[in-house]
């Protein structure tokens, strides 16, 4: 199958070709449709920009992005590649600089992208150097469009994108508005290369079921169980996702769904330290876990009280990296903030609970590669029109992924409901 004969084979979405996770035609057609077509990508936090000349290096699909807040605070994203040859101009992760130089031959570049010097410009003894008509003006970083909202930076290459606030519309907005709804304080890092493709990732994160039965933790310590009070929301065209429990809330009847599950539930476990499993109750809500997915690159996280986004960096359609930041507020109290450090052990690479996103990705990758002309089932929580979900049995948000996903992609998509067997 190549990018040009797909034809997506159930028009609720709810089977997911195989091929899409390992051509790299398909691969290439999305870093060109989606990451740099008219979507809106995490670049980072504006927390981690907080001075003048503050900058941090990213992604965008595989694109390098230098983030900058330049002298008069506005925050700028450009592609990390110097204009002159292309090397990349800024290496390190973070750091504060009043200019970018790129290493190769120092060309310099100020904090809103200009080019700002040529070495030996003039050559030396009326020899070499630039030609009489380099018009250092008009020579610039490529740059992206940016917005932030709550302090979160997005970007986009396309001057065609809606604006932000309509891309995410008011359901994630709410959602955003109450994570960052007090000034936070950026806590620390972690990175995670998985040997899968990227969009493995977002279908995990749109899955409310795997997270009460693939989760041994969750599901034995209850910070979430499919049997508690939760469910799913969608924005109007269901590109964005977010799942949310409220742990404490099981339903006895429901709990016995757990019933003949291969150890994922042990009700007799206690940890030697509790602590881990403590929610200090923060927001106005009664929701104790929220994964808000953002098409196509983001994640946002609470569980309990360890907060943090997810970005998705795509290097190549077999290999993706996971970027954690953690953040707590400003106003957190040193016991807070300890409580925090020590639950974000609940993710990363060995987090007691995502530790098993990375593998359940590879091995979902590994297993379908020789199986192109197939396709994954995608039906929990029913088929036919996508909507918003009462419970946690579902993964009817993948569906609504892939409904955006094929019109950025332009895929023809099957006309008969569920054709695909
Ligand atoms: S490639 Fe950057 S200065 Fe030459
Ligand atoms: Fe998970």
């Amino acid at each position: 199958m190549s990018d040009r004969d797909i034809v997506w084979p159930a028009a609720d979405f709810s089977r997911v070709p195989f091929a899409v996770y390992h051509d790299p035609a398909i691969y290439r057609r999305e870093q060109e449709r989606l990451f740099r077509g008219p979507t809106w990508n995490y670049l980072g936090l504006a927390a981690e920009l907080a001075e003048p000349g503050d900058f941090l290096t990213t992604r965008l699909g595989e694109t390098p992005i230098l983030v900058t807040r330049a002298m008069d605070g506005r925050i700028h994203a450009f592609v990390n590649r110097c204009m002159h040859r292309g090397a990349q101009l800024r290496r390190e992760p973070c750091g504060n600089a009043k200019s970018h130089i790129c290493v190769y031959h120092q060309w310099s570049y100020g904090l809103d992208g200009s080019l700002r010097g040529v070495p030996f410009p003039k050559g030396v003894k009326g020899a070499g150097g630039l030609p009489a008509d380099f018009d250092r003006g008009a020579i610039h970083l490529e740059e992206l469009v940016v917005e932030l909202h709550k302090g979160v930076i997005f970007g986009t290459f396309s001057r065609h994108a809606e604006p932000l606030a309509d891309y995410l519309g008011p359901t994630v907005i709410s959602e955003l508005d109450r994570l960052f709804a007090k000034p936070i304080k950026i806590l620390g890092y972690q990175r995670q290369r998985i040997a899968g493709n990227w969009k493995l990732y977002n279908d995990n994160v749109r899955d409310p079921n795997h997270g009460g039965l693939l989760h041994m933790f969750h599901a034995t310590f209850g910070l979430y169980r499919l049997s508690q009070i939760g469910g799913a929301k969608m924005d109007a065209r269901h590109r964005h996702n977010i799942t949310y429990n409220q742990l404490g809330t099981d339903d006895a009847e429901a709990e016995g769904g757990y019933g003949d599950t291969d150890k994922v539930y042990q009700k007799g476990y206690r940890l030697q330290d509790m602590r881990m499993l403590q929610n200090r109750k923060e927001f106005p809500d009664p929701v104790t876990l929220v994964i808000l997915s953002v098409f196509p690159n983001c994640v946002f996280q609470q569980i309990a009280n360890s907060l943090c986004t997810r970005q998705i960096r795509t290097y190549g359609a077999d290999e993706m990296e996971l970027y954690w930041t953690y953040f707590g507020y400003q106003d957190d109290d040193p016991a807070m903030e300890d409580h925090r450090l020590r639950q974000s052990n609940l993710c990363g690479p060995g987090g007691y609970i995502s530790m098993e996103d990375g593998e359940a990705v590879e091995i979902v990758h590994r297993t379908t590669l020789p199986e192109r002309d197939g396709h994954a089932r995608v039906e929990i929580g029913g088929k036919g029109p996508i909507a918003d979900q009462p419970n946690l049995v579902s993964e009817v948000p993948i569906r609504g992924f892939y409904a955006y996903y094929c019109e950025l992609m332009g895929f023809d998509v099957e006309t008969v409901e569920g054709a695909a067997r």
